[in-house]
């Protein structure tokens, strides 16, 4: 058994299910309005699906079962009332919230007979916003109980070598661990994925199959092409970037969208190991992802970058809560304190990982993720640590004892 059993696992709280889950129908959403959601709601809003098909929309709503279904009224008033009406029927668990330019007291009237929860006019109103979706999660409060709801997180750099992959299928590896539950790395470095030699796999199957076999893709077809870390597990997998020159083109956006979308329906946590440049598919894993992990190195070009990063999130209108600046490859130097660094970027670090190439290369040299391979490592400590804090969910070692909790806090400054 790779995944060995941990003795206890104390779950301390549950972010994941506390955001709101919330699919989009009708149409994509621009950047715009995907921030101003998102930053409206005091509640955490998770867009776990933006389905510009109508008659896949209700296929998918009842498959993902999220909180909040958002329908983006355009074209025929009739079809897309009939679409609320069957939306209304099939997963009403649903809250159905209507959404138009035209806010004429007819279109409204028509929406609520139709069966929809709230109406939001457009353009979204950052108030209105706030006042439905909040109480669409009091409803979900009051309700019969929690949604499974699962996590997305992207770790990304803009600048190469800073440990992005290692530190994706590190922290999968821990988080499956820790939480017992399903992890699926994508790998999006679409022309060299390295993950497969970080993880000791060899796959079969890559995006390109998916892409390739896109028309009839389903749930099965598109568990078919990840690669198993232990073969009949499911607790750790990766879906690989194509292995031969070429095969990345035909990837489009639309592509990773609708994949991250199934993966997330089908696992507790997807990890993303996006490529460096802000592609528009690298945008597209960044959009998706409920935690962004933004990782540097200790060195100038480094903290610019990640600076010039950060900027850029602000730009795309990215919450900040979502944004979680992680320090890689650490070691103490006088010229760089965490406090300077933290300054120049203008938010605070979220988690250090140090500096150690010994088990960082051994790791990679025999294929197994830290957790595994090195479990009592100080890396694999901090993996665990990463992973314990973004999920929520304590890893065995911090309830050892309070001695070693503040012998822990002297060299992990969080
Ligand atoms: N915490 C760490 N301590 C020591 N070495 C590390 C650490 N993290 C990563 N490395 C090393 O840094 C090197 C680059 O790591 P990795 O390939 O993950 O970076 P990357 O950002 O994915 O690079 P690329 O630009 O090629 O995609 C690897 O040799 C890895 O062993
Ligand atoms: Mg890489």
């Amino acid at each position: 058994m790779l995944v060995p059993s941990c003795p206890e696992i104390n779950e301390v709280k549950k972010p994941v299910s506390r955001a709101i889950s919330v699919v989009v129908i009708g149409r994509t959403l621009s950047q715009q309005e995907r921030a101003c959601l998102r930053s409206a709601s005091q509640t955490p809003l998770s867009i776990v699906a933006e389905l510009p098909n109508a008659p896949q929309a209700i296929e998918e709503v009842h498959r993902l079962r999220p909180q909040a279904a958002l329908v983006m009224i355009n074209g025929d008033l009739t079809t897309n009332f009939q679409l609320v009406e069957r939306l209304c029927k099939e997963s009403p668990e649903t809250a159905i919230v209507c959404s138009s330019e035209n806010s004429s007291p007819d279109v409204i009237l028509q929406a609520f007979r139709s069966g929809a929860r709230e109406f939001l006019r457009l353009p979204f109103s950052e108030t209105e916003a706030a006042a439905v979706f909040t109480k669409i999660a009091q409803t979900r409060v009051l309700g019969t109980g929690e949604l499974h709801l699962s996590r997305v997180i992207a770790v990304y750099s803009s600048k190469g070598g800073c440990g992005t992959t290692f530190v994706t299928a590190n922290l999968a590896a821990s988080i499956a661990r820790l939480a017992r539950k399903r992890a699926c790395i994508v790998d999006l470095n679409l022309q060299a994925g390295d993950q497969p030699l970080y993880l000791g796999l060899e796959p079969n199957y890559s995006i390109y199959d998916v892409v390739r076999n896109f028309d009839r893709l389903d749930d099965q077809l598109l568990a078919s092409y990840l690669t198993h870390r232990t073969p009949g597990s499911q607790s750790l997998s990766l879906l690989a970037a194509p292995n031969e020159v070429g095969r990345d083109e035909d990837v489009s956006v639309n592509h990773i969208n609708r994949i991250i979308t199934m993966l997330r329906a089908q696992h507790d946590y997807v990890i993303l190991d996006p490529q460096h440049t802000l592609s528009e598919i690298t945008v597209t894993a960044l959009d998706a992802a409920d935690d962004l992990l933004l990782l540097l190195t200790l060195d100038i070009p480094s903290i610019r970058s990640a600076k010039r990063s950060l900027d850029i999130f602000s730009r795309l209108g990215y919450d900040k809560k979502r944004i979680k600046v992680v320090l890689n490859r650490y070691t103490k130097i006088p010229e760089f304190e965490i406090s300077q660094i933290e300054k120049v970027l203008e938010t605070s670090i979220f988690a250090i990982i140090s500096n150690d190439y010994p088990s960082a290369i051994a790791s990679i040299n025999v294929g197994e993720p830290l957790v595994q391979s090195k479990p009592q490592s100080r890396l694999a400590r901090e993996f665990m640590t990463l992973a314990s804090r973004l999920s929520g969910i304590k890893a065995p070692e911090e309830s050892v004892s309070d001695q070693k909790k503040e012998k822990e806090k002297k060299w992990l400054p969080w």
